[in-house]
């Protein structure tokens, strides 16, 4: 069987940490495009010279040429500017619209069938801008945000109990930012909901709350941290998840930023809902029913997609 074909369009922070991961993972050979091909280019031939040492088989090439991604599987977009000091939210959204507008129509053009992972932010906004532009299936489009908004929400319960992370399941909804919905009744400990785990004197409502505005803030945290640019490690590994779900046909039940078309009463808006992932792509939303608290808590994140994507949509059209 030949080997898997996974195109990264933006070789920076996530970009690189992407292809380090696939290697190792072995999921397949990797092309990276950059608008700086040598930082593309120098980061594959980095990443090939790892592969004796740890032992993988992955062909790595790098570099601005949009023809290479020809035939890719599966394209997982970074590419982008980060939000700099003094710049506006729209500002942010009018230039990375700009940039993901030129990928959809690479993607378009080169390999229409590939299943696509945006990462861009804002999120929510990018991922529709991308399908609309590429024209690919809702279904072969997704945005990655809900595992990585998960993932620090395990972390954070784990932490509180001091339990194995493996052990946590976490629920998240809505859009990825601050108006994110972290579903706590839904989060586990081995099956064990977190409500239960409360009045078993686990921890408090109010420990929980703080953890739920910390996971909501995570990237906000991470941020003030690194001083120069945000998170990648876990961005990163939450899209391979992703993708490799997709090529292995796992049909993992993951959260992820989909197309909704009337499922929780959204129509024609990507939002994280929680998706199964397999060969089809999206091949299924899993709808839950919703508490009245919580159904405010999403129709509020909604209407702040919406508005973004109100915002981009003047912008660039
Ligand atoms: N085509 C291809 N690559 C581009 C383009 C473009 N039109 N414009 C910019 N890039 C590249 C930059 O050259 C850079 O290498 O995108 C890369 C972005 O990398 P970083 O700045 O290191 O950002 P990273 O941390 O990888 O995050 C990328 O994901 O989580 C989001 O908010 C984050 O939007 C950001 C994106």
């Amino acid at each position: 069987m030949a080997r898997k074909k996974i195109a990264l369009i933006g070789a920076g922070n996530i970009g690189g940490t992407l292809a380090h991961l696939i290697g190792l993972k072995e999921l397949g050979d990797v092309v990276m495009f950059d608008v700086f091909g040598g930082v593309a280019a120098g980061k594959a031939l980095d990443i090939m010279q790892s592969s004796p040492v740890d032992g993988f088989d992955s062909h790595m090439t790098g570099g601005s040429d949009y023809s290479a991604i020809a035939g890719s599987d599966v394209v997982i977009i970074t590419a982008g500017f980060p939000r700099m000091p003094g710049m506006s939210r729209d500002d942010l959204v009018a230039k990375n619209a700009g940039v993901i507008a030129t990928v959809a129509e690479g993607v378009k053009t080169h390999c229409p069938d590939a299943f696509v992972i945006v990462i861009t932010n804002p999120l929510d906004a990018m991922v529709l801008v991308f399908q609309e532009k590429s024209g690919l299936p809702p279904e072969k489009v997704v945005g990655m945000a809900g595992v990585l908004d998960s993932s620090r929400f395990r972390l954070f319960l784990a932490q509180e109990f001091g339990v194995s992370v493996e052990d946590v399941t976490a629920f998240v909804l809505g859009g990825h930012g601050d108006t994110m919905v972290p579903l706590v009744r839904y989060s586990t400990v081995a099956g064990i909901p977190v409500p239960d785990l409360i009045k078993m004197g686990w921890s408090t409502q109010e420990k929980i709350d703080a953890i739920c505005t910390r996971t909501a803030n995570g990237g906000g945290e991470i941020v003030k941290l690194l001083e120069r640019g945000s998170a990648f490690y876990a961005p990163a590994a939450s899209a391979i998840a992703m993708a490799e779900s997709f090529l292995k046909d796992k049909k993992r039940v993951l959260p992820c930023a989909a197309y909704l078309s009337g499922q929780y009463g959204i129509d024609g808006l990507y939002v994280g809902v929680p998706v199964v992932i397999g060969a089809g792509g999206v091949e299924r939303v899993v709808e839950i029913a919703l508490n009245a608290e919580e159904q405010a808590a999403f129709d509020k994140s909604c209407a702040a997609v919406k508005e973004l994507i109100e915002a981009s949509r003047k912008l660039v059209g």
